[in-house]
């Protein structure tokens, strides 16, 4: 589907965030044709540039960063429809600047009063930023026809109560159905699929409950260290970063009931009935694990560990590292271990759903014979290496029966000739198209913290700080206790 008429203008413009994902998701958007002709992205930010400026630092960021080959005409069209507001957010005047701009581009470019305000910016400056959006008329719903939408980024708060605070100014100005909250994952071809694994299929359906499943391991790797971002990182931590979005939606993903459709509304009812029946295993000094990288050698270099860092408090008790396990209580999961892990600074990046399975009942054969042979697993890799694995003890070949783990494998590169959008792409021409179903809502941000905050509780009481782990290791000591108490282990991804 093609975006109808619209226009986006992006808070924060001058951020990481909007050169490294943003500007290249729009043009790859122009390029494969899903934005309307009359396209118009509107820079907002306090640095002192004109609109040539403007243009090119989204051309650079274009360049180096789109998926898709550069065009020249796409980007003259695209170049055609660029403004830039210079102006700081308590500042009404620019405010007012900024709806002439939106007035203007609904004239010139034809963008209809469609507009979206993508809030790229630090959580603490969504207060004035809506209030100003309201003041200038900018967030105005009142014609049926035309549509007024806001994106926020994470963090949506640094727990429970700041995230319902959060919410409630953000709906103060915008109604809950024009609330984009983006999880970036979400925005993945591999964590969609998923759904489409579970239930377009037969196969695996039937097994993936208590009866058959033994545990579940859900791992978000990260080889980089904090680099630049010691700032933001600094008092957020692993479990915030990530478990709290990123990791609990991988966990509604696999643990959810089939919706009724696949409507945003079914869909979400779904994510948000699984996510009530999640509760934290106890007690947390045995369920949990937190830790901080220590300097080493990564990818044949010599890494500086997380005290080193640059802009890092060296008394800082922030993890790198979270591990937490969950159960979730419904006849379908009683009893089954969710283990959750992240980490910078780990042996490689890689992303993966693991659902291990019990072994086999009964094994009619000798022990010497099965050896080799570990529990059934499927695994779902989110990134790199897109794709499923499942994993099954086979014959080996030679005139005895003996048995040894293999794995068949289903590869996107192999499997489909079709590109994935990157995720930004997929997430950003949602919100023009008004389609919500991969959009957290509310009350699933606040269930998750519900969930989260106890842990990062029970840490700050704690008078231990977190555990070090070596630079390219996977974890602390601590997390592979965490499971091997339940006679488990993690898997090498
Ligand atoms: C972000 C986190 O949400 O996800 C970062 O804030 C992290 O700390 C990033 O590096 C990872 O995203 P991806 O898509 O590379 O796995």
């Amino acid at each position: 589907r093609i975006a109808g008429p619209c226009g986006l203008v992006i808070f924060g413009v001058t951020g990481d965030l909007s050169r490294k994902k943003l500007m290249p998701a729009i043009y790859d958007l122009a390029n494969r044709g899903l934005l309307p002709p009359g396209f118009a992205l509107t820079g907002f930010a306090r640095r002192d540039w004109n609109a040539e400026d403007f243009g090119q630092v989204v051309y650079e960021a274009v360049r180096k960063h789109a998926r898709t080959p550069f065009r020249q005409e796409v980007w003259d069209r695209l170049a055609e429809g660029l403004r830039f507001v210079q102006g700081s957010f308590d500042d009404d005047a620019s405010f007012d600047e900024l709806e002439r701009t939106v007035r203007e581009l609904d004239e010139k470019r034809g963008t209809g009063g469609n507009h979206a305000f993508y809030l790229s910016i630090p959580p603490s400056a969504f207060p004035v930023v809506c209030k100003q959006l309201a003041r200038s008329g900018l967030s105005a719903q009142e014609d049926p026809d035309v549509w007024r939408r806001v994106v926020i980024e994470k963090p949506f708060g640094h727990d429970l109560a700041s995230a319902k605070e959060l919410n409630a100014i953000v709906n103060e100005v915008f109604p809950e159905d024009s609330v984009f909250r983006i999880d970036h994952y979400l925005g993945k071809e591999t964590v969609q699929n998923v759904l489409a694994l579970r239930f377009a299929n037969q196969l695996f359906e039937p097994i993936w409950n208590a009866n058959y499943v033994d545990h579940v391991q859900i791992t978000m790797a990260e080889d980089i260290g904090l680099g630049g971002r010691a700032g933001y990182y600094d008092g957020i931590g692993a479990a915030r970063d990530v478990i709290q979005n990123h990791l609990l939606q991988l966990l509604a993903f696999t643990a959810m009931e089939e919706p009724t459709s696949f409507s945003s509304d079914e869909l979400r009812a779904e994510k948000i009935k699984v996510l009530k029946a999640v509760k934290l295993a106890l007690p947390l000094e045995e369920t949990s694990a937190r830790g901080q990288y220590e300097g080493g050698w990564q990818g044949g270099e010599q890494v500086p560990g997380l005290k080193e860092e640059e802009g890092f408090n060296p008394e800082s008790t922030t993890e790198t590292f979270a591990a937490i396990t969950y159960e979730v209580e419904n006849r379908r999961w009683a009893g089954v271990p969710f283990y959750l892990r992240t980490g910078k600074r780990l042996g490689r990046r890689v992303t993966e759903i693991a659902v291990v399975f019990k072994r086999a009942p009964h094994l009619p054969f000798d022990a010497t014979m099965t050896e080799e042979l570990g529990q059934n697993a499927l695994v779902i890799r989110v990134q790199p290496d897109e794709g499923v694995t499942m994993r099954f003890g086979s014959k080996v070949p030679g005139n005895q029966m003996e048995v040894r783990d293999v794995t068949m494998d289903f590869g996107y590169g192999n499997a489909f000739t079709e590109s994935s959008p990157e995720a930004y792409e997929r997430l950003i021409l949602d919100v023009l198209l008004g389609e919500p179903s991969l959009f957290p809502v509310n009350e699933e941000v606040e269930r998750s913290w519900e969930i989260l905050d106890p842990v990062i509780e029970f840490w700050a009481d704690s008078a231990e700080g977190p555990d070090g782990y070596p630079a390219g290791s996977w974890g602390p000591d601590s997390s592979a206790e965490m499971l091997a108490r339940t006679g488990r282990h993690w898997r090498r991804p």
